[in-house]
């Protein structure tokens, strides 16, 4: 089975963003990443609702949305108005992350759990077989082109054990510093999806880079 690919929209040309949805749109990407951010969660903010409302009408890829902003189950409706297929919601951004997971589902979306580089794996114990995904943190999460963090790899491991000994079906997905050598140890250690921004969008042919992913 192939690898999937999300690439990353926030390290796209914000003023060229109907070609870079084009080229996405070519490519061989899985889905589209969309990152949120609020200010507040993360020490950034990147674009909003009115933003991507046009980003959903131009591309033709399930959408991927990673929510990095405090009590996200606000949103639901919206992010559900977008077509997202997937939302993730951070871990630590959630008072009751059950609740959270089961109000994602019940709008019709793919409820996933995204941890920080310093959240560990345990505990997604009591969740795991309720989510899709888990979306493993492989930078602090706020800005693209970050280095990646070596014990992502170890997490993997450790959160692919968990699934298989729960009977879960949650994919892995992983975010920051992915690139082809990354990548391939990533899914080697039992990754499903990649996401990649800057590796993606400052290559000269993002379509063979996506390619290069796909293939890993
Ligand atoms: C970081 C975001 C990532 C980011 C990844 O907070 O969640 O999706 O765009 O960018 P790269 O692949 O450049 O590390
Ligand atoms: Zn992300």
């Amino acid at each position: 089975m192939s690898t999937i690919v999300s690439p990353s929209l926030l390290s796209a040309d914000f003023g060229h963003l109907a070609d870079d949805l084009e080229m996405i749109n070519r490519s061989e990407a899985e889905w589209l990443h969309i990152d949120v951010m609020d200010g507040v969660f993360v020490p950034n903010i990147s674009f909003g609702f009115p933003v991507l409302k046009y980003v959903a009408k131009l591309c033709n890829k399930p959408l991927d949305v990673h929510l990095m902003i405090v009590d996200p189950d606000r949103y639901i409706n919206e992010v559900k108005e977008l077509g997202t297929k997937i939302m993730n919601v951070h871990y630590e951004a959630c008072r009751h992350i059950h609740r959270v997971i089961q109000q994602i589902r019940a709008a019709g979306m793919s409820p996933a759990v995204t941890l920080n580089p310093g959240t560990p794996v345990c505990v997604l114990r009591d969740i795991i077989c309720d989510v899709d995904m888990v979306l493993l943190m492989s930078v602090n999460p706020g800005f693209g082109g970050q280095k990646f963090i070596e014990h992502t790899v170890e997490k993997v491991r450790e959160l692919k054990k968990m699934i298989q000994e729960t009977g879960s079906k949650a994919l892995i997905e992983v975010d920051g510093g992915v690139n082809a050598e990354t990548g391939a140890r990533l899914v080697e250690a039992g990754a499903d999806a990649l996401v990649a921004g800057n590796y993606v969008f400052s290559a000269e042919n993002p379509e063979e880079v996506i390619k290069g992913l796909k293939a890993l």
